[in-house]
């Protein structure tokens, strides 16, 4: 686990495992139905069996995630630690295209709008570069206007895949992008790398 200042709020961040079910769990029900259809396309009073299933096929550096939890709400006890978590990214590669990987992230509501959705992204773009990914793609709705100011930071393209311009399939290139992360805050993402094993390349040779 690592510690990362958001203005007057720590964050933990640690990676997520295949037993993470009960967090995610405690995560969706604090969720706005806004929030739950901004991430699912759909508003879903309850996170289907099958879904569930997905988030949890934990497998780096193939599909990995990472976990922030708010510091200030976590004793030693495991149930803060479900009460703490405020926000979840992951990566997941695309078979047919060598280099992309899709990514998908949530905050939790009363977190939004204070950098936690920057941080994870940050996470995603440090770490895609350790495991080879080149592109980092979403389908986003074209109304989810936090998602996309968001994203035009990071040099994002977008195109329209469909026909009635509900959603917009966005581009986000992962080089390009790491020279603008803070040293500071790239110096301990790649600390946060360290912890999983999988997730940092062999030495060449
Ligand atoms: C999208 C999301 C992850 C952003 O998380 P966050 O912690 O609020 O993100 P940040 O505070 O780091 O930044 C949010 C950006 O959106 C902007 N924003 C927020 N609400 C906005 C709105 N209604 N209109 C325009 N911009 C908005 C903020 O000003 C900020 O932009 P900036 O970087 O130019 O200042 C979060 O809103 C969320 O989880 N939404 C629900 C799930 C979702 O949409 N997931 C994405 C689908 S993959």
């Amino acid at each position: 686990m690592i510690k990362v200042t958001l203005g007057d709020t720590d964050v933990m961040l640690r990676w997520a495992t295949p037993m993470d079910g009960e967090l995610l769990a405690s995560g969706f029900k604090r969720l706005s139905a806004e929030s739950r259809r901004m991430r699912f396309f759909s508003a879903m009073p309850r996170m289907p069996d099958s879904v569930m299933k997905s988030l949890l096929s934990i497998d780096p550096p193939r599909h990995f995630a990472v976990i922030a939890l708010d510091a200030s709400v976590m004793d030693s006890t495991p149930d803060s630690w479900f009460a703490a978590a405020v926000g979840v990214a992951r990566l997941i590669a695309m078979p047919e295209r060598p280099g992309a990987s899709e990514f998908a992230m949530t905050v939790i509501d009363g977190f939004q709008h204070h950098g936690l959705g920057h941080l994870l992204f940050e996470v995603l773009l440090v770490t895609g570069a350790h495991v080879g990914v080149r592109t980092i793609e979403a389908d986003v709705l074209t109304e989810n206007a936090a998602m996309t100011a968001l994203l035009h930071h990071y040099r994002s393209k977008s195109s329209h895949p469909t026909n009635d311009y509900t959603t917009t399939h966005t581009r986000v290139p992962v080089a390009e992008n790491l020279d603008d992360i803070d040293p500071e805050r790239r110096a301990m993402l790649e600390e946060l790398i360290r912890h999983d094993p999988r997730l940092v390349p062999p030495e060449p040779g």
